[in-house]
């Protein structure tokens, strides 16, 4: 019998098989096992017959050294790596082709190479881009009126080279490889972007940088559900795992920390992409509010929080009459099951009857959202969608709604009304408070324990 060669894996789940079937069996998904080279020798192959070293083991107790970072001098990018870049710490940068992965990291390394380091020399930063050429690069320098930054740039796909250069002469800071789907490893025969592929060259990289202790950036191309097919086997080795999203249609992106080692995850930076680059937005609920027309039935707007920071956005709700066979419930930046839910509480709870009607719900600005504090906003744009009466314009509201119709309380109510009423907002609809600080100068504060109520006031 011939001795086996190669393997089969998964390029979704990254299950590895003996023989090719058309559905992983791990995962359940279709077409997605690809042949690879069996690596010439296990890991226990490897390890057999060296003796380990002994491990020294320490107390619990003990001062840690204080983490040093490195500023981007990019606040929302900063903030969202948990206040700087950590030196030997990795970072995936996830995001759909074309929404300004590229470009982010290019401000960032050209900010970062004006920085001095821990020694308090300059910032080293290389760039390696296996994407575009160097010239390609140069010009979106250019372009970034970055070109006068000393950042080390190279075009390059071989990681062994990659790794021979970043290793000899003096140590680099900051590199970013762009992006980890063009990489390919030598001692594997499958195309770059596979799993193998992208898990070897993830691997050996990594490694580097935990030793040469340089923050490292490596970029992700995401597939359209939203996943990083190739890239997710990285997620669970790198220390913070970054989504770069935003609809192409609109102007601002959100890049949102969903893994972090060394800081909050679910915080967002916001930023505008404009002729010159990214620009960090200070001030994001005056964007999300910027096209807000005031008096209009169907728009509410909702209090919410993301990661440390309060957001304010425009829920819009239209119901029209059926114009199908079925009536149709179309979702936009929110959970399709919570608005199935909110209406059924609607329903049964309040006498609201939707019934044969179309139901489309949208939040405004392209965000997508996923707090259950929405819930109430949502309500009350769908109540006056239907009713045609129109949220007072001046009011910002959250509380999340449970199955008997009852509002519940949620996080960090202060920081809510405090955004409100920093952007002129004088009402607020909230759930019942045991010890919020309710007076909130120049806001009016109505606490409320029943979508019923809520209801009530649009009938009468
Ligand atoms: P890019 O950073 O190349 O995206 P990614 O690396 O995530 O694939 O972004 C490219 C898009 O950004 C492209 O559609 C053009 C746009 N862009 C601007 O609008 N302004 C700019 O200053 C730059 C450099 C790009
Ligand atoms: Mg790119």
């Amino acid at each position: 019998m011939t001795k086996r060669t190669t393997q089969f894996v998964c390029q979704n789940c990254g299950a590895i098989f003996a023989k090719w079937t058309g559905k992983c069996e791990s995962c359940g998904e279709w077409n997605t096992l690809v042949e690879e080279a069996l690596p010439e020798k296990t890991p226990a192959q490897v390890t057999a017959g060296k003796g380990g070293k002994k491990l020294e083991f320490y107390d619990l107790k003990g001062a840690p050294e204080l983490v040093f970072r490195l500023k981007s001098q990019i606040g929302e990018l900063d903030r969202v790596c948990g206040g700087g870049l950590v030196p030997g710490s990795v970072i995936l940068v996830g995001g759909d082709p074309g929404i300004g992965k590229s470009t982010l990291l290019l401000q960032a390394v050209a900010h970062l190479s004006d920085t001095v380091n821990k020694e308090g020399r300059p910032t080293k930063c290389v760039y390696i881009s296996g994407e575009e050429s160097v010239d390609q690069v140069r010009l979106r320098a250019l372009r970034l009126g970055l070109q006068k930054a000393s950042v080390d740039l190279a075009s390059a796909t071989n990681v062994r080279d990659i790794v021979a250069t970043l290793d000899s002469g003096d140590s680099p800071d900051v590199v970013i490889i762009d992006s980890i789907q063009t990489m390919y490893s030598d001692t594997l025969d499958s195309a770059p972007g596979t799993v193998g592929q992208v898990r070897a060259c993830g691997n050996e990289l990594i490694r580097l940088a935990k030793r040469l202790n340089f923050t490292l950036f490596l970029v992700g191309h995401v597939t359209k559900e939203g996943t990083l097919a190739g890239p997710r086997v990285l997620e669970h080795m790198v220390d913070t795992v970054l989504y770069f999203e935003g609809d192409r249609g609109h102007h601002f992106r959100i890049l949102r920390s969903v893994k972090n080692r060394f800081g909050a995850t679910d915080e967002i930076g916001v930023f505008e992409m404009t002729e010159e680059g990214l620009k960090e937005v200070k001030n994001p609920s005056a964007l999300f509010l910027a096209e807000r027309r005031g008096n209009i039935a169907g728009s509410c707007v909702f209090a919410g929080v993301e990661g440390s920071r309060p957001l304010l956005v425009e829920i819009q709700a239209l119901v029209a009459p059926m114009s199908g066979t079925a009536p149709r419930r179309a979702v936009v930046g929110w959970d399709s099951n919570r608005l199935a839910m909110i209406l059924a509480v609607l329903e049964a709870r309040c006498g609201v009857i939707f019934g044969a009607k179309d139901v489309y719900l949208n939040i405004a600005g392209g965000l997508k959202l996923t707090e259950p504090a929405c819930d109430m906003a949502v309500a009350m744009a769908l109540v006056s969608a239907l009713t045609q009466k129109p949220v007072p314009a001046d009011m910002a509201v959250f509380g999340e709604v449970g199955l008997s119709g009852e509002i519940r309380a949620v996080p960090q109510a202060d920081l809510r009304l405090k955004e409100a009423e920093k952007l002129g907002f004088k009402r607020a609809l909230i759930p019942p408070a045991k010890n919020a600080k309710k007076k909130t100068v120049g806001l009016q504060v109505t606490e409320v324990g029943h979508l019923r109520t809520l209801v009530d006031t649009f009938r009468g």
